[in-house]
């Protein structure tokens, strides 16, 4: 099964939307789209009756809904519909379900915690906001990581992992382990800065690899000319 991202055009890129259910890593530079791409992807499922989970640690859950009520894909009515959960990191709620900072934290409870309440609220999409999150909350050692991401991976959920990566050639492990890479880029030219987004790699699909042109509009970031690709 194929779902949408809820971005114009990137579903196209993809032949049709992503493969459900997989996990995907979500990455580049600052103010490159990761967020808002992710934002775009909740409010699609909301949208269309999914149950959604944005953990967050950069922003709560009042400024992502500022920052998103500038673009018109209703990110704000996703987080009125009762089918968004979020969960910021550092407030006194994510504090409760991840454990104190600064404490101890069991690693292997915050895998399970974030599993099984994704399993057992039948939550479709999971936005993970981001890999910086995850060494906070987990010991930096690779297998503690490579385990939470097992974790998600075997969820029923469609997962984005935002990554901060500068540097498309410095690959993590969770590039290798991820089903799907989704790279955001931006670069000086001389007329200015140019956004592109890559699909670096889709397990399973004939993925269109070439950097895409992104703009971001009123209605979110949109890719290529946002019209169908026609063949
Ligand atoms: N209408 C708009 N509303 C808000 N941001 C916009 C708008 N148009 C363009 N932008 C740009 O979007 C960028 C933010 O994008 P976003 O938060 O998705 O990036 P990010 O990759 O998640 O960045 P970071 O790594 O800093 O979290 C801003 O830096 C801003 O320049
Ligand atoms: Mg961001």
């Amino acid at each position: 099964m194929r779902v949408s991202t809820g971005v114009t055009g990137f579903d196209d890129v993809v032949g049709g939307g992503i493969p459900a259910e997989r996990l995907y890593v979500v990455c580049g530079p600052p103010g490159s789209g990761k967020t808002t791409f992710s934002a775009q992807f909740v409010a699609e499922g909301a949208a269309t009756g999914d149950r959604c989970l944005f953990i967050s640690m950069h922003e709560s859950r009042d400024d992502l809904r500022a920052d998103m009520d500038s673009y018109e894909f209703g990110f704000g009515e996703a987080l009125d519909s009762g089918s968004v959960t979020f969960l910021d990191a550092f407030s006194s709620e994510g504090k409760r379900f991840f454990g104190m900072p600064g404490d101890r934290r069991d690693v292997n409870s915050v895998t399970n915690r974030i599993s099984s309440f994704i399993e057992s609220r039948d939550i479709d999409r999971v936005v993970i906001d981001s890999t910086m999150l995850m060494r906070y909350l987990l010991d930096d050692s690779d297998a503690t990581i490579m385990r939470f991401l097992s974790a998600l991976k075997r969820t029923s959920a469609t997962t984005f992992l935002i990554s901060e990566m500068t540097d498309p050639s410095a690959y993590a492990d969770e590039h290798f382990l991820a089903h799907g890479v989704v790279f955001f880029h931006n670069y000086m030219e001389d007329d200015g800065m140019r956004r592109g987004v890559q699909v670096v790699k889709m397990r399973g699909v004939d993925a269109d690899t070439d950097i895409q042109d992104v703009e971001f509009t009123d209605a979110g970031l949109v890719v290529g000319d946002g019209k169908p690709v026609t063949q």
